[in-house]
């Protein structure tokens, strides 16, 4: 698996919690699985060995220094170094800013993917995640076409979210010696300028992405992003397969993050939790009889920032209390700043990654609210029914696969309006305790581990290497 992230190494959001957590779940399936990674500068080395020394990447005549750690897991996790490119403060930016090299940044890295499945991990099938590993199937259909240590190599590409598409101007080609001719519309030229995810959609033996109905979604102009056409084109290469999470993670009975733990049979720690999670924000102790709403998210317009500022003080006025957490563009970071002003003692945010502070949330809320414009699968609303917290959602993508009538509150509209009738049906519903625990119990029970999942993905893998 080749990946810009994985958990617990490297983490901005659900990208690392599957690639994370999907290798061993094949491992029972018979299936051999090594994760490659950037080395960023956050990634400690102490524990880490060096297993490769001198993988340099050449695109003409500017040569990348190399190096291949391997971190310690349970499978080979191979962290590839090369301290210019990858040792900086962000992943992929800085102060809301791309990286300008993140062209050569990502190029380098598929190149030293495919060197370590040379040295170091005889590979069967590359399955690669997202824009950032979009050039390795290019390169495999190109450069080394004909190179036999390939023969017979298949790739997949996994699509985790299609708004992220690694655009860069034609002039990149030749920086990392890509062959001119993928410049066409039919590869990865899109718009005038060459696309690294489209590389991935072009190339690749196979699609899939995180949910089913996303992929469908994404065959429409609606959710296209301009790639529908060509979507559509691939689409009897294009699977739907849910994510799977990782309870070993994300589970109140076990989870050392939170402050006490419960069970579907005894929820009583979810008071304690929800009690401390108030005092956490600086929200007062009064609140625990009325409902506590969560949000732990990327703050990006996907997520639908934009409808909940619509309504927020109408929601405040149904007596309700609001915790967020998340970071991203300062536009929406600002705007929960601003409705913890407007609203002192209802609704409270932190700005910024805290893993512990997600884990709380999903534990001490009553409701965990996921209003996205577009969600290709969502893991947040998966590990609030685990936790017992119900969520409030808009019917896109993997929030419609997961939750259905009795697990949770679904709106379909993008409005302000249709999202406060959800939160509203949510606050009814949460008077009557009785039938509010036995939603809870219900979401509780449900069962979104990895095991259909990942049999999913490795009947794919087989089926792949049958062709
Ligand atoms: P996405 O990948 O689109 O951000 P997902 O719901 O698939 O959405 O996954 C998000 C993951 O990232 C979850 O594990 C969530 O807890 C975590 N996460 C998101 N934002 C934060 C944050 N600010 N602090 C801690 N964890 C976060
Ligand atoms: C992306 C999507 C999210 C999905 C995650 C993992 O970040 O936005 O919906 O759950 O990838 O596949």
């Amino acid at each position: 698996m080749i990946s810009s992230e994985a958990a617990p190494f490297a983490k901005t959001g659900g990208l690392a919690d599957v690639v994370g957590s999907l290798p061993s779940a094949l491992r029972s399936f018979g299936d051999e699985v090594a994760v490659v990674i950037p080395r960023y500068g956050s990634i400690d080395l102490k524990n880490a060995r060096r297993v490769w020394d001198n993988l340099p990447v050449h695109f003409g005549p500017v040569s990348y220094p190399v190096s291949i750690y391997q971190a310690p897991a349970d499978y080979p996790v191979y962290l590839v170094d090369c301290p210019p490119l990858y040792d900086r403060k962000g992943f992929y930016g800085e102060s809301g800013m791309d990286y300008p090299d993140n062209h050569i940044r990502f190029a380098v890295f598929c190149r030293a993917a495919l060197g370590v499945a040379r040295v170091l991990f005889r590979t069967d099938i590359f399955h690669c995640h997202d824009w950032q590993t979009g050039l390795v199937p290019a390169y495999l259909r190109t450069t080394f076409a004909t190179d036999p240590t390939f023969l017979g190599c298949r790739t997949l590409f996994t699509i985790h979210n299609l708004g992220y598409q690694g655009l860069f101007p034609k002039t990149a080609l030749a920086e990392v010696a890509l062959d001119p001719a993928v410049y066409r519309p039919d590869g990865m030229e899109f718009f005038g300028r060459v696309s690294y995810l489209k590389a991935g959609i072009q190339f690749a033996d196979a699609l899939s992405t995180v949910s089913p109905t996303y992929a469908r979604e994404i065959q429409t102009p609606e959710f296209g992003f301009g790639l529908d056409d060509c979507l559509r084109d691939r689409a009897s290469v294009l699977n739907g397969i849910l994510n799977g999470v990782d309870y070993a993670e994300w589970s109140p009975q076990t989870d050392p993050h939170i402050p006490a733990p419960y069970s579907a049979e005894d929820l009583g720690g979810k008071a304690t939790c929800k009690r401390q999670l108030l005092e956490e924000f600086g929200l007062p102790a009064a609140g625990t009889d009325r409902p506590l709403l969560g949000m732990v998210s990327r703050f990006t317009r996907q997520k639908g920032t934009g409808i909940l500022a619509e309504i927020a003080a109408q929601m405040v006025a149904e007596d309700v209390y609001l915790v967020a957490l998340g970071e991203g563009d300062p536009e929406y970071e600002d705007f929960f700043l601003r409705m913890q002003q407007e609203h002192p003692g209802r609704i409270a945010a932190r700005i910024g990654f805290d893993n512990g502070l997600a884990h709380r949330i999903e534990a001490g809320a009553d409701i965990f609210l996921m209003p996205s414009h577009y969600e290709p699968c969502g893991l947040n609303q998966i590990y609030s029914l685990h936790y017992g917290t119900v969520p409030v959602v808009r019917a896109t993508g993997g929030l419609d696969d997961t939750i259905e009538e009795g697990t949770g509150f679904k709106f379909a509209e993008y409005s302000g309006e249709a999202l406060l009738a959800a939160v509203r049906a949510a606050v009814h519903a949460f008077a009557d305790r009785e039938s509010w625990q036995r939603m809870m119990r219900r979401g509780m029970s449900k069962d979104f581990s990895w095991k259909m999942s990942a049999a999913a993905y490795s009947a794919l893998y087989r089926r792949l290497l049958a062709r």
